[in-house]
C-alpha cells in the first residue's frame, strides 16, 4: 500500500490558509502556491541518494556529500499542475519537465490524453507527478498509468489538497505510488469540488474565473 504523507510544517499550513481564502487574488495565490510547492519539494526529496565526496575548505579537506545525480523529472498535469512547477524547480533546478493534458470523454467518462510531451529518457527517471487538487483521483491515476506504460518505474504524486476519494483511488490503482499533500480535506461535493478545498485551482492560478 502506498504511503500518504500529509504535511504538518507550520509554514506550509500558514500559507495554505491564505491559498484557501477566497479573498486572495491571483498574484498572491500564484506566489503562495509556488512557495508551498518549494517547501513540499524539500520533504519529498528527503530520500534522494547521496554520494561521498571531498571538498577543500579554506582550512582543510572535509568529507562531504552530494546528491548522487539520480535523474529526476516533474510531470505537471495541465493546467493547474503548472502552478507548482517553478517552486519545485527552485530546489531541483536540473529536473526535466514533461507535461500531460487529459480530458474526460463525455460518453465513456474515461480520461483521454490530449497532450503529452515527456523527456525522451523518461523511463530512466524518477518522476514527481504534480496534480494540485486530488479530487476523484481520475486524472492522477490515468496520468500515472500512461507514464507506467512508457516504462516509468518510480513515481511520487504531489498534491496541494487531497480528498479521501482521490487518495483511495490512487492507492487502489497504484499501490506503489506515495502521495504527498499539504492537506487532506473532508470530501467531494456534488460538482466534484473538494470541500472545503480552495475552489478551482486552475482558475485561481490563471485568473480565468
Ligand atoms: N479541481 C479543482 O481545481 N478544484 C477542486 O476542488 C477539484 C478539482
Amino acid at each position: 500500500m502506498s504511503k500518504l504523507h500529509v504535511f504538518d510544517h507550520p509554514l506550509i499550513l500558514h500559507k495554505l490558509t491564505y491559498i484557501r481564502d477566497e479573498l486572495t487574488g491571483t498574484k498572491e495565490f500564484r506566489e503562495l502556491v509556488e512557495e508551498v510547492a518549494m517547501l513540499m519539494a524539500y520533504e519529498i526529496t528527503r530520500d534522494l541518494p547521496l554520494q561521498e565526496t571531498v571538498v577543500k575548505t579554506p582550512v582543510a579537506e572535509a568529507k562531504a556529500s552530494v546528491i548522487s545525480g539520480k535523474k529526476l523529472g516533474l510531470v505537471p498535469i495541465l493546467r493547474a499542475g503548472l502552478g507548482m512547477v517553478d517552486g519545485v524547480l527552485k530546489l531541483i533546478p536540473a529536473a526535466k519537465v514533461g507535461h500531460i493534458g487529459l480530458y474526460r470523454d463525455p460518453e465513456s467518462l474515461q480520461p483521454v490524453e490530449y497532450y503529452c510531451k515527456l523527456p525522451t529518457d523518461v523511463h530512466e527517471r524518477d518522476l514527481i507527478v504534480i496534480d494540485p487538487m486530488l479530487a476523484t483521483g481520475g486524472s492522477a491515476a490515468a496520468a500515472i498509468t500512461f507514464l507506467k506504460q512508457r516504462g516509468v518505474k518510480n513515481i511520487k504524486l504531489m498534491c496541494l489538497i487531497a480528498a479521501p476519494e482521490g487518495v483511495a483511488r490512487v492507492q487502489r490503482e497504484h499501490p506503489d505510488v506515495d502521495i504527498y499533500t499539504a492537506a487532506l480535506d473532508e470530501k467531494l461535493n456534488d460538482h466534484g469540488y473538494i470541500v472545503p478545498g480552495l475552489g478551482d485551482a486552475g482558475d485561481r492560478l490563471f485568473g480565468t474565473k
